[in-house]
């Protein structure tokens, strides 16, 4: 569903991915691991289209991305891939609800928004938290608003950049066994950047990068 073929990317003088090639089943679990400075969020963010490879090719669904114009790639986007940021990017001046709401906002009127985004948060076990504000939540409720918010319109991918990165043991378990429940019910494709080796064995794949090259191990 998704290949990458002899994809670079470099930020100026800055060459962070080389002549990379992957490719990930539809459904399936991934880590990406790496030392800090590795390329890892880069990588994520050209699968997930927010940035732009200077060299290779991208396919998503047997289509270039990269093709799409860029409102046909902002639409593409909103639909298809749910993202968690490194820093969970919530809007402060917004209630947990309304933060979920956002990427439904975007296009298409969707009448039943609200009552999905309610069930979400149900399922990520914030139900008694919808009107508080990010200020008002700890890190762990933060991530799983951030994680509700990727799920809203229902992405076939979904992309988390160190979901557990600033979290206690505990509540990075917790965490991780919520994206595996949501990864089984929703059967997205998901890919999950991590530093955490032993969160790594429990993915389907297994992707290490150093120096901006990869190398695969398959856990099962
Ligand atoms: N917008 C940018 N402009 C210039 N250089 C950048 C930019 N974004 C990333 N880099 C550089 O690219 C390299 C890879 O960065 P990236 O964020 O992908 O690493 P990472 O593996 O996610 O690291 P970490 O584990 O610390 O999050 C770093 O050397 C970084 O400084
Ligand atoms: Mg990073």
């Amino acid at each position: 569903m998704i290949k990458i073929s002899n994809l670079s990317k470099d930020y100026g003088s800055v060459q962070v991915l080389r002549n990379i090639s992957l490719s990930f089943t539809d459904g399936t679990s991934v880590a990406i691991t790496g030392p800090s400075g590795s390329g890892k969020s880069t990588l994520l963010h050209v699968i997930g289209t927010l940035e732009k490879p200077n060299s290779g090719r991208v396919e998503i669904n047997n289509t270039d991305p990269f093709t799409l114009s860029e409102p046909e790639l902002a639409r593409y986007r909103n639909s298809v891939i749910g993202f968690v940021f490194q820093d969970h990017h919530l809007l402060p001046q917004y209630s947990v609800l309304e933060n979920v709401l956002v990427p439904t906002f975007a296009f298409t009127q969707q009448p039943d928004a609200t009552q999905r985004a309610q069930e979400i948060l149900r399922r990520v076990g914030l139900s008694h938290r919808i009107s508080h504000r990010p200020g008002e939540l700890s890190g762990g409720e933060r991530q799983r608003v951030a994680i509700a918010r990727a799920l809203i319109n229902q992405p076939s991918i979904l992309l988390c950049d160190e979901p557990t990165g600033n979290l206690d043991n505990a509540t990075s378990d917790t965490i991780a066994d919520l994206l595996f429940e949501l990864h089984r019910t929703e059967q997205n494709l998901l890919i999950v950047v991590t530093h955490n080796l032993e969160l790594a064995s429990r993915f389907q794949q297994h992707i290490q990068l150093t120096d901006g090259i990869c190398s695969i191990d398959n856990n099962s």
